[in-house]
């Protein structure tokens, strides 16, 4: 079967045409996106796009979008990547272009499905999973099944304050991990120590960036050992809370952090293996996504397979 994902970031979005039998990417393009797109505008293009590459022949379209999104309607009510957009309904303006079903949910939700169906996850009933991008996502499967809650918001784990005196988030708290595991928190915190470091080699580049920054913990930069070792801590105190509410098989990590490889993921893991409880120990495994940069388009069309299964 296939299958169109279509993975809704904020300056891209990147759209697939899946084979689900082999779960390959058979075409791909982006389309650049601005913030002041209206979103009458962003779905013509998508639309445009899907049919460029597909001509058409496709069963269904899956979209991953962060943000809060009303499953049941199609409606994304708020995405932190189009200010502008409220209760804006995505998928019944799609599905007046295609005539096509049109599946819609969160874009860390659909990164967990996509793992089940494609990647990390493939057997297993019980998973957590984040991304670490510009945000914090989280997605949960319990039994085989996504939980969402009873808005279908739910499983916001980048949103787990875990310092009530920590940094300000971008929704409005202070200490969600967001604050301190997402690429943008990252950045931030060089940018805060850039007085007291002067000398890091972090500000040597002209752009800072959290693959910049890990890198360099990796060649002993001092500072880049700091931030490391705090997004190792905050990401350590949330995934030991939750393995110990979600008692999961895998914690599947992906999104342009965990790139960063084994410079994170060692130190995490002997960190979570302290924290846990007793009884938690070796119950799970902290794996890296191994789905890569294809993780969105993935995941976006295992939406419809796992809405339709
Ligand atoms: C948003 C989530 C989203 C995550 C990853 C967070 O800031 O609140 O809805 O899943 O970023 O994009
Ligand atoms: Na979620
Ligand atoms: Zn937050």
């Amino acid at each position: 079967m296939k299958i169109i994902g279509v993975d809704l970031g904020g300056t891209y979005v990147k759209i697939g045409l899946v084979d689900t039998k082999s779960g390959k990417i058979l075409k791909k393009s982006s389309i650049e996106t601005k913030v002041h797109l209206g979103g009458e505008t962003v779905v013509k293009r998508i639309a445009d796009a899907i049919l460029e590459l597909s001509n058409g022949d496709f069963h269904a379209v899956g979209i991953g979008s962060p943000g809060s999104i009303d499953k049941d309607n199609g409606i994304v009510r708020f995405s932190p990547n189009f200010p502008d957009w409220h209760n804006f309904e995505l998928g019944p303006e799609l599905l007046k272009l295609l005539n096509k079903k049109v599946y819609i949910e969160n874009d860390a939700n659909s990164f967990v499905l996509g793992e089940k169906w494609f990647g990390a996850g493939k057997g297993k009933k019980h998973i957590v999973a984040l991304t670490l991008g510009t945000g914090v996502g989280g997605g949960v499967i319990s039994h085989n099944k996504l939980i969402t809650g009873n808005n279908g918001i739910g499983t916001e784990l980048g949103h787990v304050i875990i310092n009530p005196n920590g940094p300000l988030c971008g929704c409005g708290n202070y200490g969600c991990l967001e604050a301190y595991a997402s690429a943008t928190a990252i950045v931030r915190m060089a940018q805060e120590r850039k007085k007291k470091y002067p000398d890091s080699l972090i500000f040597k580049d002209n752009e800072i960036t959290a693959k910049s920054i890990f890198d360099l913990a990796k060649q002993n930069d001092r500072l880049a050992n700091m931030i490391k070792d705090e997004v190792v801590e905050a990401l350590a105190i949330g995934i030991t809370s939750f393995i110990h509410i979600f008692n999961p098989e895998v914690i599947i990590i992906g999104g342009g952090v965990s790139r960063a490889g084994d410079i994170l993921f060692n130190p995490l893991k002997k960190r979570v293996d302290e924290l846990v409880m007793p009884s938690f120990k070796n119950t799970y495994e902290i794996i890296q996504s191994p789905l890569v940069e294809n993780a969105g388009i993935l995941g976006a069309a295992s939406i419809v397979l796992q809405r339709e299964s």
